[in-house]
């Protein structure tokens, strides 16, 4: 019996001793558990056959009578038809804007505006179960993602940004914060329901009134909110959402009566919209596109930068502008961080969204799905070496594996374009001065990870990283009273915080 103990011990004592000098221990994680399926039920949502324009307080059918579908990408099901806002129903929305701004929003004590904004944060924390559902039934993110992490950090930043609306002379000391009048607001599809409250919470705050246009593959929580709008009471015409593709989105960026843009898209349109708006009297804030560096060195705890790593760039399903999808690590635990990287994929339960377990869900739409997968293509035509994990994809909706790529060069397409997708372009470096300068060599500006022992060099990076955000030992991490936005071709202005309020007031 001992003599077998013994035998096990010696056997496993080489075999680690052999793992240890190739520098790579495997990490075992138990992959070959089966999870029984824990499934979110569609019932607890209600979602209408048909949705039409919410404008001054009402749903009302669209003048252009037009309506397209939006469907469920993990399952190709449609789930709703909602109306397509025209020319004229952009200018209906604008007017009820205007004449909300005028009679009511503007004139109401800060307070009264603050009482309106609390009242939706906690309506949307009554109503969080339903909207995690519809969130991940209309744009196919987890329902675990948009449970813990979309519907409850929405609701904060209403609750942020009620705080601010009647301290506005703190915030902006011996100056006073006007109002600039109505806000065209247009957001994309990647965090529908948050980039909504990104956008109307501090539009609020400060006394303007809004239009805003969801993404046309993600609609329906943005229309889940204009019911809570309604419910609340907020004064009609105060918030109005509209629907409707590209051209709904262009006709808002080139009213006349709209005096501030919000955008988050990408970097196309953001050019488009600062071209369209350029010699008007306009303000805008355009939160676009990233390509951001996660940095490892060899005095970091490798497990949890390995966990950041996963977090940075298959969060979300690598639909995220600030999501890490550039890999750093120091040549001396190059190897080891690979193959921690490449075990930890394995484990990831990629499928069907409303499944609790799910880590990766579905690719928001056909189009997106095609773009990776052209990237993908693209990435071994370069001659970047790829690894999938070896998971198995549902047959029916828009599924992509997790993807990195390592021997990426720093001049290839998927080391310096944005794919949004999980797919990470993965390099070497020696020196801090090497990573800083491979780092900061893109088009963008938005966000960057750290991972390392040494506070020193958590400053030194810091401070020559041209991000808008830096995260240090950790990634993804959101909080409304922190500001976020980018530099270079990553936009401009910042959402959140303090810095949020300024993109909508003049001082005087
Ligand atoms: P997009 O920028 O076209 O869509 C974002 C929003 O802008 C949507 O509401 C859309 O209807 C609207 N829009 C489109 N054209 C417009 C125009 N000319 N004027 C005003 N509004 C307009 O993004 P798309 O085509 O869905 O995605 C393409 C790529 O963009 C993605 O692969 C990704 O790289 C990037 N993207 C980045 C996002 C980010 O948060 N940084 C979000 C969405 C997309
Ligand atoms: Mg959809």
């Amino acid at each position: 019996m001992i003599f077998w103990i013994s035998l096990i011990i010696t056997i496993k004592i080489e075999r680690m001793s052999k793992a240890i000098k190739k520098n790579t221990i495997q990490l075992k994680f138990d992959s070959a558990r089966v999870y029984e399926p824990a499934l979110e039920s569609k019932s607890a949502a209600k979602i209408k056959p048909v949705y039409d324009l919410f404008i001054n307080g009402k749903f009302e059918k669209p003048l252009s009578k037009k309506y397209f579908n939006t469907i469920n990408p993990a399952s190709e099901e449609i789930l709703s038809s909602v109306a397509m806002a025209g020319k004229a129903d952009v200018n209906k929305a604008v007017l009820a804007a205007r004449n909300a701004y005028e009679r009511t929003w503007k004139k109401m004590p800060a307070a009264e505006r603050a009482k309106y904004i609390y009242r939706i944060a906690r309506m949307i924390q009554e109503k969080a179960r339903e909207f995690a559902i519809i969130e991940t039934l209309d744009g196919g993110k987890p329902i675990r993602e948009s449970r813990d992490f979309d519907v409850p950090t929405a609701a904060n930043h209403f609750f942020y940004y009620a705080g601010w609306a009647d301290k506005l002379e703190y915030a902006f000391p011996n100056r006073k914060a006007m109002p600039l009048g109505v806000a065209g607001q247009i957001i994309p599809w990647n965090f529908p329901l948050l980039m909504a409250a990104w956008k109307i919470a501090p539009a609020l705050a400060t006394g303007n009134t809004v239009v805003l246009k969801p993404a046309e593959t993600t609609p329906l929580t943005a229309l889940k909110l204009a019911e809570i709008i309604q419910e609340a009471d907020l004064p009609p015409g105060v918030v109005n959402i509209i629907t409707g593709a590209g051209a709904t989105g262009a006709d808002m960026v080139n009213h006349p009566d709209i005096n501030k843009i919000a955008f988050t898209g990408s970097t196309a349109v953001g050019k488009i919209i600062q071209r369209a708006i350029a010699g008007t009297n306009k303000k805008a804030t355009l939160e676009l596109g990233g390509k951001a560096a996660n940095i490892i060195f060899d005095d970091a705890p490798l497990d949890q930068a390995v966990e950041g790593v996963i977090n940075g760039i298959f969060f979300n399903q690598g639909h995220v502008c600030c999501a890490g999808s550039r890999l750093y690590v120091q040549e001396s635990v190059y190897e080891q961080v690979i193959q921690k990287l490449k075990d930890r994929m394995e484990t990831l339960i990629v499928g069907n969204p409303m499944d609790k377990n799910t880590d990766v869900g579905a690719i928001n739409s056909r189009e997106q799905l095609a773009t990776i997968q052209r990237y993908i293509k693209l990435g071994n035509q370069e001659g970047a070496e790829m690894y999938q994990s070896a998971c198995a994809l549902p047959k029916k909706g828009f599924f992509c594996k997790p993807t990195i790529f390592t021997n990426v060069a720093q001049s290839n397409r998927i080391a310096q374009e944005e794919i949004f997708g999980p797919v990470l372009a993965i390099q070497s470096f020696r020196t801090d001065d090497e990573v800083i300068e491979k780092a900061n060599n893109t088009a963008f500006g938005l966000s960057a990870g750290i991972w390392t022992d040494k506070g020193s060099k958590i400053f030194n990076l810091t401070s020559k990283m041209r991000a808008g955000v830096v995260w240090a030992n950790t990634y993804n991490k959101f909080d409304p009273t922190s500001p976020f936005g980018g530099y270079k071709e990553s936009g401009y202005g910042r959402e959140g915080g303090l810095h949020g309020l300024f993109p909508y007031v003049k001082l005087v």
